[in-house]
């Protein structure tokens, strides 16, 4: 993944978490990357262990003005925008009658529209560099349903058709569009539910280790993911979902089974 040496590289809810994963894998092999959140502080302290090729930019996905802004940032700072990594998103739990309204339409501004809003800011530097690569941060709730998890999964999903359709539409102006599918990720995304999941916690145990590689994808992994896809190393990838989930899409691993 060489040729992400001196690219420039966008990544969204980068102040912590998976973003943050990514901001690093990404400046380690050598790219700038602007690292946009609405935690201004953590954002701040990330992009400064970072280093010089690392800046952060206070980012809300959900605002045009604001995607504008980072955009502009790029091209002052490096005159090109080559990648961008929608990472940024919010969790409900709860099961359809525990989903308010504005929940629901929350999770679609940030996870969905905000991608959106994301791929229109960038077409245009990229469309006249003629290369670039969008890299979304999906989930395994992209691929499968789940329950108590309705207004997240719906998000998630949009993510990946969004992802397909932009990429039959880019394809001609040599830019790709793929969505990474962790099942895993940063623990802290699911604070506000801690309490109330604390009962089914050996329920979520079995339900993560019932995988071909048991336990959560190590952000590390997922970020090493999105480098891939966000390098020339998948130059003929486009429009494809990237499960990181230890096999959790394969199917389901029933011990006893494999004693038979
Ligand atoms: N945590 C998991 O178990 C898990 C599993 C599968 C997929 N994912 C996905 O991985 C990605 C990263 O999540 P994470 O696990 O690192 O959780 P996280 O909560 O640590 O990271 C999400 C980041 O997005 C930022 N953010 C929220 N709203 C924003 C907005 N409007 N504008 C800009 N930034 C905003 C948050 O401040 C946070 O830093 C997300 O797309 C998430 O859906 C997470």
């Amino acid at each position: 993944m060489k040729d992400l040496e001196q690219k420039v590289a966008i990544v969204t809810g980068a102040a912590r978490g998976t973003g943050a994963a990514v901001a690093r894998r990404l400046v380690g092999l050598g790219s700038h990357v602007l690292l946009g959140d609405v935690r201004h502080e953590a954002g701040e302290k990330r992009a400064a262990e970072l280093g010089e090729r690392a800046s952060y930019v206070p980012h809300d996905v959900t605002k045009a003005q604001e995607w504008e802004r980072i955009v502009e940032r790029a091209l002052e700072l490096h005159g090109r925008v080559d990648v961008l990594v929608n990472n940024a998103a919010v969790l409900h739990l709860g099961t359809i009658e525990n989903t308010p309204e504005e929940a629901f339409r929350r999770l679609l501004e940030v996870n969905t529209v905000g991608a959106f809003l994301g791929i229109r800011a960038v077409v245009g530097p990229m469309r006249a560099r003629g290369s670039g690569s969008i890299v979304n941060v999906g989930s395994i709730d992209s691929l499968t349903g789940m329950n108590g998890i309705i207004a997240y999964c719906a998000s998630k999903w949009g993510l990946r058709g969004l992802a397909k359709a932009a990429a039959l539409e880019l394809g001609r102006s040599g830019i790709r569009v793929n969505t990474v599918c962790p099942a895993g990720g940063n623990m802290e995304m699911y604070g506000p539910w801690m309490q109330q999941m604390a009962g089914f916690m050996e329920e979520t145990r079995t339900y993560m280790d019932n995988r071909a590689i048991p336990g959560q994808a190590p952000v590390e992994a997922i970020a090493e993911a999105v480098a891939f896809l966000a390098s020339d190393a998948s130059s003929h990838c486009t429009g494809v979902d990237l499960p990181v989930d230890g096999g959790a899409h394969a199917g389901c691993f029933l011990p006893g089974f494999n004693t038979l």
